[in-house]
């Protein structure tokens, strides 16, 4: 079985990757390929809206979405995880999702398991307007959306590592990786 996690922070080594990481050591411990994609290492162009995918079923701009595209069919589940920027998911994420418009004919993602991850530096800053909006795109592709103890993970964190002080964000992010490790086991094994 297979899982992917995307963390859209441009910071290596930001919050949005530490909790990503702790999401997925489920899946280490029951033993299930785990692909990483970390937008601080990647780079995503935004989708041109040339609409040339319609045409041949391909997006025309060759960049790391190639090994995304490769991704969304071969995982059995999801985990996507964004800072908070200006009340919303960041930009790299955004363009991300965006170029998902290439293969929405195909919808890798159908019938899949999803969950969500939002952090950002203020109390009620747009956390919750960033989890609906990976939420809502996920249940646009058809993805089963899982929730953690409540929602997804919504967390206050600012500098780089600063989420590891927090050891119940931490680990409401295993809850939420184990709910979504939970679903897809009934559903696909
Ligand atoms: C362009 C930009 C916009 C931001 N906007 C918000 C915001 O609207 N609300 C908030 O709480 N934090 C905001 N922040 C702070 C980040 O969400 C916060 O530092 C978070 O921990 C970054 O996650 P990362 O460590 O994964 O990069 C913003 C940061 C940047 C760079």
């Amino acid at each position: 079985m297979n899982v992917i996690g995307i963390s859209g922070t441009p910071r290596l080594g930001g919050n949005s990757e530490i909790l990503l990481r702790y999401a997925l050591k489920p899946f280490e411990d029951k033993e299930w390929n785990i692909k990483i994609f970390l937008l601080s290492e990647l780079t995503i162009k935004p989708c041109r809206a040339c609409d040339n995918c319609r045409k041949n079923a391909i997006c025309v701009i060759d960049d790391d979405m190639n090994s995304i595209y490769n991704a969304f069919k071969w995982c059995d589940a999801i985990i996507v995880s964004s800072p908070v920027y200006y009340r919303n998911i960041s930009s790299q994420l955004l363009a991300v999702l965006d170029r998902h418009y290439a293969v929405d004919i195909e919808r890798p993602l159908e019938g899949k398991v999803g969950g969500a991850i939002a952090i950002g530096r203020g109390t009620g800053r747009g956390q919750a307007i960033t989890i609906n909006a990976i939420y809502n795109w996920m249940l646009s592709r058809g993805i089963i959306c899982v929730p953690g103890e409540l929602n997804g993970v919504t967390a206050v964190a600012d500098k780089p590592g600063d989420i590891l002080t927090q050891i119940k964000r931490l680990k409401q992010s295993e809850i939420l990786g184990r709910n979504v490790l939970s679903i897809a086991q009934k559903l696909f094994q």
